[in-house]
Parts: C-alpha cells; sequence; structure tokens
C-alpha cells in the first residue's frame, strides 16, 4: 500500500505516518511545504518514508506527489480560528482553493480513497450537546467555514466522480510535537510551555469554556479505520473522544500532572471561540469501529512528558 500523506510533516501528520507504517503500509509520502510543519517531526522514521515538498495550492506538484498512491491522507491546512480572521485570504486560498486540487489530482490519478481533516470548528454553538454529525453546521469562523467547504467537496467528488473520501471531523488534536512557537498555536501546546518554563498561562475569557480534546494517536487510529471501512463514502464523521473539559480544570489537571503551582492570567475572549464542544462518538464507534485508547489524563500524562523532554 502506497500512501501520501499532505501536512505529513504537521504534529498530526506525522503521527498518522508512524501509525501507517506501524499498520504496514509500504511507503508513505508526507507532501508539505513546511509552513507550519517541521523536517524534524520525521527524523528517525525509516527508509519507507519520503518528505516531497510542494504546497497544496500548486496542482501539478500535488498530482506528481499522488502518481501511484492507493490512499492520500489530507491533513494539510492553515489552521487557527484567530488566524483565518485576521488574514482571511491564504487560509481561504489553502483550505478551499488547495483541498479541490487534493480531490481533483487524486480523481485524476486514481487514487482510491480521500481521508480529509474536517473540523469540529464546522458546528459553531450548538444547543445541544454532544454535537451530532446530523446537526446543521453552523460555522462562526472564516477557518469553520472552509473547512466545512472542504466536506462538501469530499463529498461532491463521490457522488459526482467516483472518488471514494470520508470526512473526519477532528476535535481539539493535541499531543506530542504539537509546535508551541507560533502566535496561533493550539491551547494545550500552550499550556505545556507555560508548565515547563514555570510561566502563567494566558486564559481567553472566563476559562469555562470547553473542550474535546483528542489524543493524537486516537485520531491517528480512526484515520486509519476510516481509510478501510466499507460503506462509508462521501459521509462525514466525529473524530474526538466523546468527554469535555473546561480550560480552567484542564490547567489545574495540569498543574496536578506536572507537581507545580502556577495560577493561569485571565484575558479577554476571542472572537469566533466556539463556547463548549463535545463529540458524539457513536456513529464512529457503529460505522468505522472508533475505538479510543486514551482518557484525557493519560493523553495529557504523555504529551507532558514529550514536552519535558524536548523543551529541556
Ligand atoms: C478549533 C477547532 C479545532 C481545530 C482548531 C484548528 C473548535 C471547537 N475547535 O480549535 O477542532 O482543530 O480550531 O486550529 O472550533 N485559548 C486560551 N489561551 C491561549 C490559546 C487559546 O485561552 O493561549 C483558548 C481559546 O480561546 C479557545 C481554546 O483555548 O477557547 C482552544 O483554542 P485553540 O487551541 O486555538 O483551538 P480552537 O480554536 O478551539
Amino acid at each position: 500500500m502506497k500512501a501520501v500523506v499532505t501536512g505529513g510533516a504537521g504534529f498530526i501528520g506525522s503521527a498518522l505516518i508512524r501509525h501507517l507504517i506501524a499498520q504496514g503500509a509500504d511507503s508513505v509520502t508526507a507532501f508539505d511545504n513546511l509552513n507550519s510543519g517541521h523536517r524534524k517531526n520525521l527524523e528517525g522514521l525509516s527508509s519507507q518514508v519520503t518528505l516531497a515538498e510542494g504546497d497544496i495550492r500548486d496542482y501539478d506538484a500535488v498530482a506528481a506527489a499522488f502518481s501511484g498512491a492507493d490512499l492520500v491522507f489530507h491533513l494539510a491546512a492553515i489552521p487557527s480560528v484567530p488566524r483565518s480572521i485576521k488574514d482571511p485570504v491564504p487560509s481561504h486560498d489553502v483550505n478551499i482553493n488547495g483541498s479541490f486540487n487534493v480531490f481533483r489530482a487524486a480523481k485524476d490519478t486514481g487514487v482510491r480513497r480521500v481521508v480529509y481533516a474536517a473540523s469540529s470548528s464546522a458546528y459553531g454553538d450548538t444547543e445541544v450537546l454532544p454535537k451530532v454529525e446530523s446537526m446543521q453546521a453552523n460555522p462562526k469562523s472564516p477557518y469553520a467555514a472552509q473547512k466545512l467547504m472542504g466536506e462538501h467537496y469530499a463529498s461532491v467528488f463521490s457522488s459526482c466522480f467516483q472518488l471514494e473520501t470520508v470526512s473526519l471531523r477532528f476535535f481539539n488534536v493535541f499531543g506530542p510535537r504539537q509546535d508551541p512557537n507560533s502566535a496561533y498555536s493550539g491551547v494545550l501546546s500552550l499550556f505545556m510551555k507555560a508548565l515547563i518554563e514555570g510561566k502563567s498561562p494566558t486564559i481567553f475569557g472566563d476559562g469555562e469554556q470547553s473542550r474535546d480534546f483528542t489524543y493524537v494517536e486516537d485520531v491517528a487510529s480512526l484515520v486509519w479505520k476510516a481509510a478501510n471501512a466499507k460503506g462509508v463514502s462521501g459521509k462525514v464523521f466525529n473524530a474526538g473522544n466523546g468527554n469535555r473539559y473546561t480550560l480552567n480544570q484542564t490547567w489545574e489537571l495540569l498543574q496536578k500532572i506536572a507537581g507545580r503551582e502556577i495560577p493561569a492570567l485571565f484575558g479577554p475572549p476571542r472572537a469566533g471561540d466556539v463556547k463548549h464542544s463535545q463529540a458524539d462518538t457513536t456513529l464512529a464507534r457503529l460505522e468505522l469501529g472508533h475505538d479510543p485508547q486514551f482518557t484525557f489524563e493519560e493523553g495529557l500524562r504523555r504529551t507532558f512528558e514529550w514536552y519535558r523532554q524536548s523543551l529541556a
């Protein structure tokens, strides 16, 4: 089996590549422009893994990378809700036009299936929790709208162009290798860095917003299941753990894990922020065999240990 992971040098992409190799993939190409991904995330991987430097906005480069591939995992994106509000043009171009290139190139080169990394942000604020796939999507930010458009394209490429596609709505993925050094880094990577440096994190709002933080290895194993499940083409599934924790609870837990007390600072709420996020995992369990292995605390412990070693 030959696979291509767009965004393969990112923290989720590189975890997925490790999982694919463990599952017996013959060769995996990480297609990445190294904008937010890093070469070092692929260090220590076998010769079955190659890095193809390229941008999903470049159709020819994408099609060349996909040639001969059975499976494509489309994770490349410009992430971040606040970045998409501050600077919507690049994220529109990459997340919508780039994703279109990926689906089109996959169809043109005879790829069997594309698994697309969609986002829980598509739901927006819902009155009911947990969030289930049958709910009306209600994006609150350009990023959420862009990721939702990718789902629509995935489904249309399945129905109109006979390309198998599956969309997974990732719920706040965290784990080793998540980059804490950007202004738009995910909150848990920032919390980890603050903890190790003995500094206070800044919590936007009152800290009572909640997230279904999902450990990266559980996401990687669900992505692999989505690549192989039968009768699911064109569909959308939640990829979450099924629980939710407030930021205040999360910072408490992390202080316990690290064995140190550091009070958080509080700043104004962030524009475009969703208040609560929690996945209903029923459909993914029934149709994909989703079976998360890591509790939030276990994921936090493993992640903290990785940052402790790598930031020391
Ligand atoms: C959103 C999506 C997520 C997607 C991600 C990509 C939702 C519910 N989730 O994540 O699925 O993968 O975009 O970028 O829409 N915060 C702080 N202090 C900080 C940084 C963040 O308090 O220093 C807060 C934010 O205001 C937010 C929470 O932490 O309430 C999580 O923020 P972040 O990690 O950026 O992810 P989301 O925007 O929730």
